[in-house]
């Protein structure tokens, strides 16, 4: 699947670029400011750029209803790609009432201004039941996703879309890369086999246990940590992003190893989303993307390995990027070393292993998880931001 320049092709063939370009900006944001507008929220907007660089090629807009159905039903768009996770754009009926299907909508942020537009192709009902048990596998409305998914609108508008501004390069601007830029940095790197990391969370010493395993049989480590919309309890990224720089400032070869942010927001839609985060990833240029337990999972909708069983429901060539699936990791302290059950004979007493919302509650409290679980100076940087916040607030 790599294609002439070693680089692997993105989902569908072709990057897409929905970007208006700097000499018609003006003209274009002069046009949208006569439009009939959509106000967007943070996640529409990380939508919106996404689609525009690339990042989720080959979808051009927010979904039209055959696209939808046929994702949600079969995990396929109408046109027969793989594709797992809808990407819509919602609305209220009262909204919905003054757009109309065939006109150029304007689609603003929270400040009134237009961000891009949409073609308004379609305008049509959904049933978010049937979302709900399909892609979260769950009706249950304290699933965060299945909660999001019920507070949006009842209209769905699909259509072709433009990002009218500049990409919004976000808080971290420094490791901001769209798919076009990660490629080429790829390329100079000489990296071929490029290995893509999801989390949500710190690094803590099972994450570089797998990523580090991983990278012994490739070229490259890209850690693209998730910074878009989280729920409240987790980590903050501002925080993270600091435990990143720090682990791999220390703990990881520099010709080895990047940092890149990845602007979407969180799903918690375990299986459908690790099928998601990987053809994201293989639009970035990554050929290979780590799947470990319970693999953007919450709470205990999912099974801990689902999210790697899923990947047999698709031909490898449908997706293209090679899924690299890792057992549940843990230090043991009879074998002295991070360790998986595939790997350690030992009794489950050995084994330090710590539940997100303990460590969570630790770190809240100022307490230190132990060093087995993860590296002190990764702990310092946490409870230091998290306090910061507390003072904050
Ligand atoms: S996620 O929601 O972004 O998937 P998290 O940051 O916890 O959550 O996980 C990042 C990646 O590491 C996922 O692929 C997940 O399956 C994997 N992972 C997390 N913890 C472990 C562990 N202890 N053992 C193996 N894999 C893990």
């Amino acid at each position: 699947m790599l294609a002439e320049s070693n680089i692997i092709a993105p989902h569908g063939g072709q990057l897409v670029d929905r970007r208006v370009s700097g000499e018609e900006r003006q003209e274009r944001l002069r046009e949208a400011r006569g439009l009939t507008w959509l106000s967007l929220d943070r996640r529409a907007l990380s939508d919106l750029q996404m689609i525009s660089t690339g990042v989720f090629s080959p979808l051009a807009g927010f979904m039209g209803r055959d696209d939808y159905e046929s994702v949600v039903e079969d995990m396929h768009l109408a046109s027969g790609l793989a594709w797992s996770m809808p990407v819509t754009l919602a609305t209220e009926d009262e909204g919905a009432k003054y757009l109309k299907e065939g006109s150029t909508v304007a689609l603003v942020d929270s400040s009134g201004e237009p961000v891009g537009t949409m073609l308004l192709e379609e305008r049509y009902r959904y049933d978010k039941e049937c979302e709900a048990r399909e892609v979260y596998r769950t009706t249950d409305k304290d699933h965060p996703g299945v909660a999001n998914l019920y507070r949006q609108g009842d209209v769905l508008l699909g259509g072709e879309v433009e990002l009218i501004q500049p990409p919004d390069r976000g808080p971290f601007p420094r490791h901001y890369y769209e798919p076009g830029e990660l490629r080429t940095i790829f390329a100079k790197k000489d990296w071929r086999r490029i290995v893509g990391f999801q989390t949500r969370n710190p690094v803590h010493r099972a994450h570089e246990h797998i990523q580090k395993s991983a990278l012994e049989t490739v070229d490259g480590l890209l850690l693209n940590p998730l910074v878009g919309e989280t729920k409240s309890d987790d980590i903050p990224a501002a925080i993270r992003m600091k435990s990143y720089e720090l682990i791999l400032e220390h703990y990881y070869p520099k010709d080895r190893a990047m940092l890149a942010v990845f602007p979407a927001a969180m799903r918690y839609a375990g299986p459908r989303e690790a099928i998601f985060h990987a053809i994201c990833r293989k639009n970035y240029g990554c050929t290979h993307f780590i799947v470990g337990r319970d693999h953007a999972g919450v709470g205990s909708y999912y099974g801990t390995y689902d999210a790697q069983h899923i990947f047999e429901e698709f031909e490898p060539e449908e997706l293209g990027i090679t899924p690299l699936f890792f057992e549940h990791a843990f230090f043991c302290r009879d074998c002295q070393g991070m360790a998986t059950t595939k790997t350690c004979p030992h009794d489950p007493s050995l084994h330090v292993f710590l539940s997100g919302t303990k460590v969570r509650e630790m770190l809240s409290k100022g307490e230190y998880p132990p060093p087995e679980f993860s590296r002190p100076e990764v702990v310092e940087v946490l409870i230091e931001g998290l306090q910061a916040d507390k003072d904050d607030k």
